[in-house]
């Protein structure tokens, strides 16, 4: 199964969810391959935020060998299921999609975490390390469920 985790700018949320995802595929021997990139060109080639880096070594996850990229429409035939963060971001997605069936490939992660009161991950770029915080802990909710899903599929 390959999953690729979209957010705006790819240095933030979506390469926290790659790491979270990668870690937990690593650590139950799921056949999980994943990336992340961002709807937006404005961090191409950049590491991750050093608040998402932080928030996520301070749970035992490296992810500075993570860089971003913008997404493409290949990425649409390449990858089995593409996460939005947000509601924005499914849009722009969906706009960029090859065809229907492609686009239905496109979903918001918190829908593989329907008991969580919050449908989209809040951008935490502009506000302080309590959301980045916020963000690993929604993120961790729906890539553990997301990780049941693909165990259960495969
Ligand atoms: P992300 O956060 O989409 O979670 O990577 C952002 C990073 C950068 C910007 C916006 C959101 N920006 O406007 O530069």
């Amino acid at each position: 199964m390959k999953i690729l985790m979209v957010c705006l700018g790819n240095i933030c949320r979506s390469p926290m969810a790659e790491g979270i995802l990668r870690h937990i595929a690593h650590r139950e021997k799921l056949d999980i391959i994943t990336d992340s990139a961002g709807t937006s060109d404005y961090h191409v080639h950049e590491a991750p935020d050093r608040r998402a880096q932080a928030a996520m070594l301070a749970h035992g996850i490296d992810i500075t060998d993570l860089r971003g990229r913008q997404l493409l429409p290949s990425d649409f035939t390449e990858f089995d299921l593409l996460l939005a963060m947000d509601a924005s971001n499914l849009q722009h997605m969906i706009g960029i999609a090859p065809d229907a069936a492609s686009a239905a490939k496109a979903k918001l992660i918190m829908d593989f975490a329907p008991d969580h009161p919050e449908r989209e991950v809040p951008d935490p770029y502009y506000g302080g390390d309590q959301g980045f915080e916020r963000v690993f802990e929604m993120l961790l909710a729906a890539c553990t469920e997301l990780s049941a899903h693909v165990r259960r599929a495969t």
